[in-house]
């Protein structure tokens, strides 16, 4: 596929600033194992978070070369700067401008740090936007469906999971049979009205910074054993999701939810470097949890992101129960739970 940013190279930068806000997002059907460069062997479906967000403001303006600096939270994070310089870099080839920007980024999240939340999927999808806004300006552009698909491929760019963020509700990422499926951006999905209202209570078991990354977890898939047999079981999970989503099939879209978290924590303890992730409590957490819907019938099924805290989801019309559940019985295992729902997508500050 051609380049979403070709064509772009001989503009002149100038001085700009903006801002974006944008969640994270709780993937249903996991991305785990890339193909190419950042693009992913199976396609992915998640849902785009509320409450949980990066807010970025970006001032871009000429320099004799590409000078980057980041302020998060207050303070000067210049691990946090060198990534995003490097990320840049990556773009030189159809953005040769880039050795000539200043790039001065302030940005903060709602969420700690280590929260079990994908803070790259919002970060960097809050860097993207401000990006792709600056292209926008720059060549004076306002074709908007082709804004956020090209945010999306900025995105992804940056880190897989953050091209997913750039749309509200659900949304895929990856080749697949359903229409304008791409390797290269997401594309949003509409869902059966019943489930457009889900919650995600997470419950934060450990909020320690994780010792192995994902980018390293990604990795390791390239030498997997195991690595084809989960590709296909990711696409046929791809498949039922989608179509339980469509039909209002929660227990079948909970099903799915809980061998996707079973299968990417599966993936990192038989990898050639075999590990964990999941604490003792993130076990209880389950047990309990399945103690609970069979005694109760209540739709409420877990998923994990690459760490150990429980992602809780279930239609919002169940929340006054399963918050008295998660107070009575949960509560103790967790360092902090936070409670989200879908949310709308990424909103342009200024
Ligand atoms: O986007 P990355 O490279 O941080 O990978 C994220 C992978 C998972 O969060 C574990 C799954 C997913 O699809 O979001």
């Amino acid at each position: 596929m051609k380049s979403l940013i070709n064509g772009l190279q001989d503009i002149t930068p100038g001085d700009y600033e903006t801002s974006w806000s944008s969640p994270s997002n709780i993937a249903f059907v996991k991305y785990w194992g890339k193909k190419g460069h950042q693009l992913p062997a199976n396609p992915s479906l998640s849902l785009t978070l509320n409450d949980c967000k990066t807010t970025t403001s970006v001032k871009f303006s000429l320099l004799d070369e590409l000078d980057v600096s980041l302020n998060f939270d207050g303070n000067n994070d210049d691990k946090f700067a060198a990534k995003i310089k490097n990320y840049l870099l990556t773009l030189q080839t159809d953005l040769p401008w880039i050795h000539r920007l200043g790039v001065e980024i302030k940005t903060s999240n709602t969420f700690p740090h280590g929260a079990g939340i994908a803070s790259s999927a919002s970060g960097l999808s809050a860097f993207a936007l401000c990006l792709a806004d600056y292209i926008k300006h720059l060549t004076h552009g306002n074709d908007q469906d082709n804004f956020l698909k090209k945010a999306s491929f900025l995105s992804r760019l940056a880190s897989g999971s953050a091209c997913r963020s750039i749309y509200g509700g659900f949304t895929t990422w990856g080749e697949s049979e359903l229409l304008d499926s791409s390797d290269y951006y997401a594309t949003p999905l509409s869902v059966h009205p019943e489930l457009v209202n889900l919650c995600d209570s997470i419950l934060v078991i450990n909020s320690q910074e994780k010792n192995v990354s994902s980018r390293a977890g990604h990795g390791q898939m390239g030498a997997h054993t195991f690595a084809e047999a989960r590709y296909t079981q990711a696409r046929d999970h791809f498949n039922l999701c989608v179509s339980a989503l469509k039909h209002g099939d929660i227990e079948a879209v909970g099903k799915i939810l809980e061998a996707e978290a079973f299968s990417l924590h599966a993936m990192m303890l038989t990898s050639p470097n075999p590990y964990t992730l999941l604490k003792p409590n993130s076990l209880a957490a389950i047990e309990i949890l399945h103690d609970f819907r069979n005694e109760t019938g209540l739709p409420v099924y877990f998923t994990l992101d690459a760490g150990p805290n429980l992602h809780l989801i279930y239609p919002e019309s169940f929340k006054n129960k399963v918050l008295t559940f998660i107070g009575h019985e949960l509560s103790s295992l967790c360092e902090n739970i936070i409670y989200d729902r879908n949310g709308e997508g990424p909103v342009k500050c200024y």
